[in-house]
């Protein structure tokens, strides 16, 4: 029989690296798959602009084609959530569990978008290392940024190492990107929510209320934790995540 697939999703300025602890740990168990979304990582591919998410969750479709994976465990942290959220409203028979990590369904007020666009003049001006300075603050727990020097660098330099350009044309798709609220009743599928305690960026709070739209769904929290649990906190997090694969029954024997 074959292996269940998981596909794991990175966030805004990150890359598949964020998903290192979880691909070392389900390898066996799982066919997993962490990929670089456009703009990021070794994506190096140029991708025409403008980008809306619709373009990222046709990026992940074609991933799936291109390797014959009919359905798959769909795994997206923070904006990862968003293209994994566009993917099931898209896709819901190519999805048959979902895992939205430090994320959210709701679309950007006028307040968030105003950020945004102020995000993208200071991309554009300061350019990716300055970035990267700033939201590794943002990203962290304070418990990480005191006691985990060596995870902030790995960090910092995993932002920097994208381009400002490249940044800033994902910056504009968040802000443009769907409200899914209402389609959260929609979503059939096992789901798990999962978001670290000390989450500044998706606060616990804005991951509870998506959880709460979902029939069904498991919400977890994972102490000492930011927006970036998976390496914050990796045994915690793929303890929820086996938990929860196990109670839905998707891992299956070879
Ligand atoms: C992310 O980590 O993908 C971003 O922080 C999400 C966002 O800015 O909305």
């Amino acid at each position: 029989m074959k292996k269940t697939t998981l596909i794991c999703i990175h966030g805004f300025s990150f890359n598949k690296s964020i998903w290192d602890p979880q691909v070392q740990f389900f390898k066996d168990k799982l066919n997993v798959i962490a990929y670089d979304f456009r703009g990021h990582g070794t994506h190096n591919k140029p991708e025409p602009g403008p980008w809306m998410m619709a373009h990222f969750a046709e990026d992940l479709k074609k991933l799936m084609d291109e390797k014959q994976i009919d359905q798959a465990v769909i795994c997206g942290l923070s904006m990862g959530g968003y293209i994994a959220l566009h993917f099931v409203s898209q896709y819901p028979d190519r999805v048959q569990a979902l895992i939205l990590a430090d994320t959210q369904a709701a679309a950007d007020g006028n307040e968030a978008k105003d950020k945004r666009y102020a995000t993208i003049e200071k991309l554009k001006k300061e350019g990716s290392a300055a970035f990267a300075k700033d939201f590794t603050k943002v990203v962290l727990a304070e418990s990480t940024l005191m006691q985990k020097p060596e995870l902030r660098q790995k960090v910092e330099e995993m932002i920097a190492a994208n381009t400002a350009e490249n940044m800033a044309m994902t910056v504009a798709a968040m802000a443009a990107r769907k409200d899914h609220m209402d389609a959260l009743a929609k979503i059939t599928c096992p789901t798990l929510v999962i978001v670290g305690e000390q989450d500044k960026a998706t606060p616990p709070e804005v991951n509870k209320k998506m959880a709460d739209g979902i029939k069904g769904s498991v919400y977890k929290t994972i102490p000492e934790a930011g927006h970036i649990p998976t390496l914050e906190q990796p045994e915690a997090f793929n303890k929820t995540v086996n938990d929860f694969l196990n109670q839905s029954k998707l891992f299956t024997l070879e």
